[in-house]
């Protein structure tokens, strides 16, 4: 079993209990492309995680004896699942365990973008604040604020339960009809009615800038745009010009378009709140995320369909 990091303490347990020989990294340094081909050649089971990426170099290196990739991640985006598939290799990830967790996350994106958290704290630490006044920082108010969803899934639903809370509306929009309430089919009118707009769609090359300049164009001139999801799904250079003339009030971004590199412009433009990918980053929800993706990798070998199979 080739793990490509350290996993959190406690989340290789079902390998090291199940009696494999487990190869991997005593620290947090990734593989190179290169060391993985290298060391795929010998595995039965790969680990990996979203930012390793197992494309078909990887995959024809290992084939042959390679008989499951097992993404410590609810996306897998960086994994060719259609060579993988084809070459016979079972690809699972871990959905469900961090839909709580991340919704959290996407919680404090839209609570910290909508009150300028990000840009108050700033100046407070630089010494830049003088004091209380009447007209400063003044946000959106999130409580009773039209939340609009682009994606419906565990995730996009987690958030929606907690925007009740907040005596918020919530509308959403998938590609297919949902039938429950709010269900909008038109991803502009979802946009152009909301006052918040978070983004819970995985990355896929109908997804890929899904937000452009022309729909952030038909946004509210109030609204905020949240990115809990995957970086491509918006174009950055769009939303920082459109944070910076003022078409949308405020974004709040965990995820990018080439991380861990960030769009100079987008690092410059106002009223944003920037986190380093940290949606699921809970000790508990990393070590059930590594357990889950131990035991599809486990259950691949044992011969049984693991339980989060990914297919094309
Ligand atoms: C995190 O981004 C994940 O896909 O699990």
């Amino acid at each position: 079993m080739l793990v490509t990091r350290r996993l959190p303490d406690g989340g290789l347990d079902p390998l090291v209990a199940a009696g494999h020989e487990v190869l991997t990294r005593d620290g947090d340094e990734p593989f190179t492309h290169d060391e993985l081909v290298r060391r795929v050649h010998d595995a039965d089971a790969l680990v990996c995680l979203l930012t390793d990426r197992i494309d078909a170099e990887v995959l024809h290196a290992g084939a042959g004896r390679l008989r499951v990739v097992a993404n410590v991640a609810v996306g897998y985006d960086n994994v060719d699942v259609a060579t993988a598939t084809s070459l016979g290799i079972s690809v699972c990830n871990t959905p469900a365990v961090l839909d709580e967790t991340t919704a959290d996350l996407a919680f404090l994106l839209i609570l910290a973008a909508a009150r300028l958290s990000s840009e108050a704290e700033h100046d407070l630490r630089a010494g830049r604040w003088a004091g209380w006044g009447i007209n400063q920082y003044l946000g959106q108010d999130v409580h009773g604020a039209t939340l609009g969803l682009v994606g419906y899934g565990r995730i996009g639903q987690a958030v929606a339960r907690r925007a009740s809370g907040f005596g918020m509306s919530v509308l959403h929009h998938t590609r297919r009809d949902t039938g429950d309430p709010g269900y909008i089919a038109s991803l502009e009118q979802l946009l152009s009615g909301s006052d918040i707009v978070s983004l819970h769609v995985p990355l896929t090359e109908q997804t890929r800038h899904l937000i452009g300049a022309r729909e952030l164009s038909v946004m509210r001139p109030h609204a905020v745009l949240v990115n809990t999801a995957r970086g491509p799904v918006v174009d950055e250079e769009a939303l920082a010009i459109a944070l910076e003339q003022g078409v949308i009030f405020a974004a709040g971004l965990d995820v990018y378009e080439h991380e861990p590199r960030l769009h100079p412009r987008l690092l410059a433009a106002p009223r944003t709140v920037l986190l380093p990918h940290i949606g699921s980053a809970s000790l508990a929800t990393r070590t059930r995320m590594a357990r889950v993706a131990c035991e599809g990798a486990l259950a691949v070998l044992a011969g049984e369909r693991p339980q989060n199979l990914v297919t094309v």
